[in-house]
């Protein structure tokens, strides 16, 4: 990685989901990464008794506690705002009340202390978070899998993003929620579903395989999901829901490291010779069997593998911090009237080549 121009302390702030968050990073000259704080406020009891994200109670409960977040990650990095070299917030995609909240307030806080505002792309933050715990050189393949985004992208520095592949409908992480629901977990369905299937066994039942017919890298999940869903309507008992999610985790956990394996394939013929780095990220990165599939299949194609640690996994404002500042070193600022954006494509390229792929299309993340 060619080293950062100048070195960042950076106030970071997260609102464009159900997390109100505030971290400051330290990026210094030589590209070596510090989270000085990282605090999460997280919404889940607020939205639960709705099964998912309210983008109104949300908004709201991001207004009453965003200035105590960002106040408590400046005491526990134990910074002042004079110390800072800028401000760094999500701008999108995500729901736009949420986003504006954030936004606002750190358009407010540079504007009031002089600094310069990072509007940074929530995809960026994932793109990103792996650097925060470990050494990882760019470029790298990226598995992106959240709640609103699944796609693969090749990364080759902050801003500098080709997209390989996408989901054609729901994103991993959607499916996750969507399933568990039908199996009567409550929300967030993702992590339930994982200590579920704990007890369960993968084989049990057979479940659809996506888009086999086709060569590409892209995801779909729907199928999977109406499958899960008239399945679960038989079960009665809890032995029969744990095997059915663990059926559901596997066939999700498959279809990632399958596409990943065919875009590690791509990113290796067009890197011949260099090191190959594969990074997963987003909120599905904390599934176990995911990443134990992934860690395989990178092993078996001769990638490095990393991810970040589950902190980062999930929305998190440090990853956004470390994004700006990433920006900034390379002298890249945005101006105060830069917008709250609810969709925000990491490649715009691909985006309009393919407008059905665009990410994040659909669901409550989106
Ligand atoms: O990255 P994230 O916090 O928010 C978005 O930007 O979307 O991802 C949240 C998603 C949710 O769909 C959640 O169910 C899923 O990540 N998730 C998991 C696990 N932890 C979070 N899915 C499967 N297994 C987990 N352990
Ligand atoms: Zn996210």
């Amino acid at each position: 990685m060619s080293p950062a121009r100048t070195a960042q302390t950076i106030l970071g702030l997260e609102t464009s989901c159900d997390e109100t968050a505030a971290a400051v990073v330290r990026l210094a000259g030589d590209g070596a990464v510090q989270v000085l704080s990282s605090v999460v406020a997280s919404q889940i009891a607020r939205h639960a008794p709705f099964g998912g994200v309210v983008p109104e109670i949300a908004a709201r409960a991001h207004v009453e506690v965003i200035e105590a977040i960002a106040e408590r990650a400046l005491a526990e990095a134990a910074l002042s705002y004079a110390e800072l070299t800028g401000i760094a917030a999500t701008a999108g995609p995500g729901l736009v009340g949420g986003v504006m909240v954030g936004l606002s307030f750190g358009k407010a806080a540079a504007l009031a202390r002089g600094l310069p505002l990072a509007a940074v792309n929530h995809l960026e933050g994932h793109a990103v978070s792996a650097r925060l715990a470990a050494r990882l050189d760019y470029p790298f393949l990226l598995l992106l899998v959240s709640g609103g985004h699944c796609q693969l992208l090749e990364v080759a520095g902050v801003g500098a993003c080709r997209r390989l592949g996408s989901t054609i409908d729901d994103a991993a992480g959607e499916a996750f929620d969507k399933i568990a629901k039908t199996l009567g977990l409550p929300y967030p369905g993702g992590p339930a579903l994982e200590r579920l299937a704990k007890a369960g066994d993968a084989q049990r039942f057979a479940l659809p395989r996506a888009l086999l017919d086709r060569k590409d890298c892209d995801f779909s999940f729907s199928g999977l999901k109406t499958a899960a869903a008239r399945l679960a309507e038989g079960l009665s008992s809890e032995a029969d829901r744990a095997d059915l999610a663990a059926a559901v985790q596997a066939a999700i956990a498959r279809q990632l490291a399958e596409r990943s394996d065919r875009a590690m394939a791509l990113y290796a013929r067009e890197h011949a010779g260099r090191d190959l780095r594969f990074v997963v990220a987003g909120g599905v990165a904390a599934n176990e069997t995911v990443r134990r599939r992934l860690t395989e299949g990178a092993a078996a194609r001769g990638f490095i593998f990393a991810a970040p640690p589950l902190e980062y996994c999930t929305d998190n404002a440090a990853m956004i911090a470390l994004a700006g500042a990433e920006r900034l070193a390379q002298g890249l600022s945005d101006p105060l009237h830069a917008p709250a954006r609810p969709r925000w494509p990491l490649d715009a390229a691909a985006a309009l080549a393919s407008p059905t792929h665009v990410p994040g299309r659909k669901g409550a993340k989106a």
